[in-house]
């Protein structure tokens, strides 16, 4: 195969045995998806997409397949979580197997984590199972959803509660299209990059303290090399713990709060997931530092980080958004105890020893925990 190399481009294996993959990371990577995907021979190529990214990427996409000889048909579907649904799941399922997809042919996701999830799923059951490559769009996807094989859907009963763990053969990351992400969207994503160092790696969250602003601002080389520091990190713990029976859950650090503040807000614009994250780490750092688990003047510090970024760090953020509504303590304990991971009741939870120390529990006392929130509830 012969490739175009980049200077700054970085490849990051992801070690499961017979289902290990790449995670090629890099800008012009777009390019590059025809040479690739031709190394599988399939005899056909679904590319899955939304409208917004469709627009701006998929000619690019098709034309370098149509360079390597592959002949595509395209899926595109509305942008927007409720995509994520039974409905549009069919609808790509009937798509893929119209187009007489074989197991050896490939579907590509070409777009953000509701692309990546909706698409890995149809492609983990069509056949009961057709080669899937991943190129995310966002920074979000890019970090976190297209890595270690999570897909699934919506239902009325919640968020991600219909999937299955079916790994990609690539990953293609291309930072030159987070040119076009909205800015929102890419802070959003940033919330997520933060999250990999605070529960793993002090010396990345110092990193970033100094080459965030640059990274927001566009600096490919400093997008290439955070984006392969998340990927190696979520690599590390994919590879030990594939199936989340234990410390991939620290991968949810923010995230118990911060899904029942999603919940809360309708997952909806009004509170993006890495918005919701950024605030749910302020709270678990606060409490971490509150039960004396965690030095204080930690949360201080990552608040400040946070803040800089542009990110949301207080549920109070919300009531800008919301009209004036805030959740309360009772409402959000509500919407946690309703938590997927949840085991015999008890929700688990991702605090710190310190910035880069993270730990799961299920041992947070009940009270404590409502008194926390009472008084989170109105700052
Ligand atoms: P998204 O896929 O909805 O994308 C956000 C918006 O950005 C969409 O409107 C999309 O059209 C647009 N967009 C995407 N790429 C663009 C680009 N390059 N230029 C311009 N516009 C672009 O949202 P997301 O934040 O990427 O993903 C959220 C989803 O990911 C949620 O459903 C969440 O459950 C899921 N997720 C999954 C995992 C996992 O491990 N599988 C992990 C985290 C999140
Ligand atoms: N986004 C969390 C995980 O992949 O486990």
């Amino acid at each position: 195969m012969t490739l175009t190399t980049h200077e700054a481009a970085q490849i990051v294996h992801v070690e499961l045995a017979e289902r290990s993959y790449d995670i090629l990371v890099g800008t012009g990577n777009l390019e590059e998806i025809g040479t690739r995907v031709s190394a599988f021979a399939p005899s056909r190529v679904a590319i899955v997409t939304d409208e917004t990214v469709g627009r701006i990427y998929l000619d690019r996409v098709r034309a370098s397949l149509n360079a390597a000889g592959l002949a595509s048909d395209a899926v595109i579907l509305p942008p927007g979580e409720a995509t994520k649904s039974f409905e549009r799941l069919t609808e790509l399922c009937n798509a893929l197997l119209d187009m007489k997809l074989e197991r050896g042919d490939v579907v590509i996701a070409l777009g953000g984590g509701v692309i990546g999830d909706l698409a890995g799923f149809a492609a983990s059951v069509v056949k009961r199972g057709v080669r899937l490559v991943q190129i995310p769009t966002t920074l979000l996807a890019q970090v976190d959803s297209s890595i270690g094989g999570k897909t699934g859907i919506n239902t009325r009963h919640g968020k991600n509660l219909i999937g299955s763990f079916y790994q990609p053969s690539f990953v293609l990351i291309d930072t030159d299209v987070l040119t076009s992400l909205a800015q929102n969207e890419l802070r959003a994503g940033y919330g997520e990059v933060v999250k990999y160092g605070l529960l793993g790696n002090a010396p990345f969250y110092e990193w970033l303290e100094e080459n965030g602003p640059g990274l927001l601002a566009g600096d490919h080389a400093k997008q290439i090399e955070a984006i392969a520091r998340c990927c190696q990190a979520k690599a590390e713990i994919v590879a030990e713990d594939e199936k989340e029976h234990g410390r991939r859950a620290l991968l949810n650090l923010g995230h118990t709060f911060g899904h029942a503040l999603e919940a809360w807000a309708g997952y909806s614009a009004k509170l993006l997931h890495g918005e919701a994250v950024s605030i749910g780490m302020v709270l678990a750092f606060e409490m971490s530092e509150e039960i004396g688990l965690c030095p204080n003047g930690r949360s201080r510090r990552i608040t400040e980080h946070l803040q800089a970024a542009g990110l949301p760090v207080r549920v109070a953020a919300l009531a800008e958004r919301t009209g004036g509504n805030l959740p309360n303590a009772d409402e959000l304990i509500g919407l946690m105890a309703q938590d997927k991971k949840a085991k015999g009741g008890k929700v688990p939870f991702i605090l710190v020893r310190e910035i880069g120390d993270a730990l799961v529990t299920d041992q947070l006392d009940p009270d404590g925990l409502k008194l926390f929130l009472e008084v989170r509830c109105k700052v």
